[in-house]
């Protein structure tokens, strides 16, 4: 099954960069990760049929990946362990490979790769794979090296990402890695709960809602904000690597200091950071999918409220409880709690690109970074 890429899609079409254009892109690039892989109320990946002796019987999931790979991984992490009841840990891929990891045949070794060149990436494949591991890559370049060093591949066919800064490519790894939680949770007999495989349709419109009602506010925040030197993200649960991301965004490509931290860590150490006027994001988790986690967030906000930071919510749309202690809400459309990421990513990545642009920097090429680094 292959969505086919041609030259036309490589433009920048009437588009200011190559990442607006990318950003703009993602209800189609989601929805074409999710094409031909939901049949009848379940999810069937048609790479991986007659696969299943991948999942059954193995102890341990390792992700392994770089960069912005490494945050899907993380997001990916929380919803293999919930749908299909295996310990997964995300191991950053040049720190997996040097030392003596405890892995074998009972283990699945998940790489991420949106280019599938990744040198460190492909080491860390290669070496599980000499100690026995089962292997499995998620990779939007047909053909790449990382999935033809792999036992199956899962591509995001998310369409070229020409933009050193990763966005389409990472909600589509998200996507693909929430379609793979809930393949495994079949074949292995654990997924309880269905209804996360319905939610799956609805995604790619939500996406376009976030794009369409909060673009031009954020970018208006953005501009504001131009002289901003540093930026902190908060987020708890599956929001957390989403605080990352919009951190990694912001240095790639506005090289502002920028910070991700897991919300519960604040009072560990983060919490002497903020002062008057300092900019912080929080990625707020719907309250209907628990009132504990999302009230221990909003006592957060309220910490760093009292200490004077500028708060930026991000939130469910009717989330009443953040509205007090935030100085700006950006909304985003109710969802499960595994796809609240794919849609509170977007608003963080349409920020970094508003403030670089602001500050009359190229949001394509940053300085200093390349798109696919092949080297160790
Ligand atoms: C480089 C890019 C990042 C990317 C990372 C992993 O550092 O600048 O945007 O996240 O590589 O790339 P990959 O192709 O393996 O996903």
């Amino acid at each position: 099954f292959d969505v086919s890429w041609d030259a036309a899609a490589a433009e920048k079409g009437g588009w200011s960069s190559f990442m607006a254009k990318e950003v703009a892109e993602q209800p189609q690039a989601v929805a074409n990760t999710i094409l031909g892989r939901v049949h009848d109320g379940q999810v069937v990946i048609p790479e991986l049929d007659g696969l299943d002796e991948l999942f059954i019987g193995i102890n341990r999931v390792i992700i392994t990946a770089c960069g912005t790979a490494s945050y899907a991984a993380l997001v990916g992490k929380y919803a293999i362990e919930q749908w299909a009841r295996v310990a997964t840990d995300v191991e950053l891929a040049h720190e997996f490979r040097y030392r003596d990891p405890v892995i074998g045949d009972d283990t699945l070794v998940i790489s991420i790769s949106q280019s599938g060149e990744t040198m460190d990436t492909l080491m860390a494949v290669k070496y599980a794979r000499e100690r026995g591991a089962r292997t499995l890559s998620i990779c939007n370049t047909q053909g790449a090296t990382i999935p033809r060093e792999s036992d199956a591949v899962v591509y995001t066919h998310a369409g070229p990402e020409v933009a050193v800064a990763s966005t389409k490519a990472f909600s589509a790894q998200i996507t693909a890695l929430l379609l793979l939680g809930l393949h495994m949770g079949r074949v292995r007999q654990t997924l309880t709960d269905d209804s996360a495989v319905a939610e799956l349709a609805d995604l790619p419109d939500k996406i376009a809602s976030v794009l369409e009602k909060e673009n031009d506010h954020v970018a208006q925040l953005a501009g504001w904000m131009a002289d901003t030197r540093s930026v902190l993200f908060l987020g708890r649960h599956v929001g957390y690597p989403i605080a990352l991301e919009g951190a990694l965004k912001l240095k790639e490509i506005s090289y502002i200091h920028a910070e991700g931290f897991a919300a519960g860590e604040l009072k560990h150490g983060p919490i002497a950071l903020i002062e008057p006027g300092q900019p912080v994001f929080v990625i707020v988790p719907s309250p209907r999918h628990s009132a504990l986690i999302h009230s221990k967030v909003v006592s957060n906000i309220q910490e760093i409220r009292a200490r004077g930071a500028r708060v930026i919510v991000i939130a469910e749309e009717g989330d009443a409880a953040v509205l007090p202690f935030a100085d700006e809400v950006i909304h985003i459309p109710l969802a499960g709690p595994m796809f609240e990421p794919v849609l509170a990513v977007v608003p963080l990545q349409i920020f970094a690109m508003a403030l670089a642009t602001a500050k009359g920097l190229d949001v394509d090429q940053p300085r200093n970074l390349a798109k696919s680094v092949t080297v160790e």
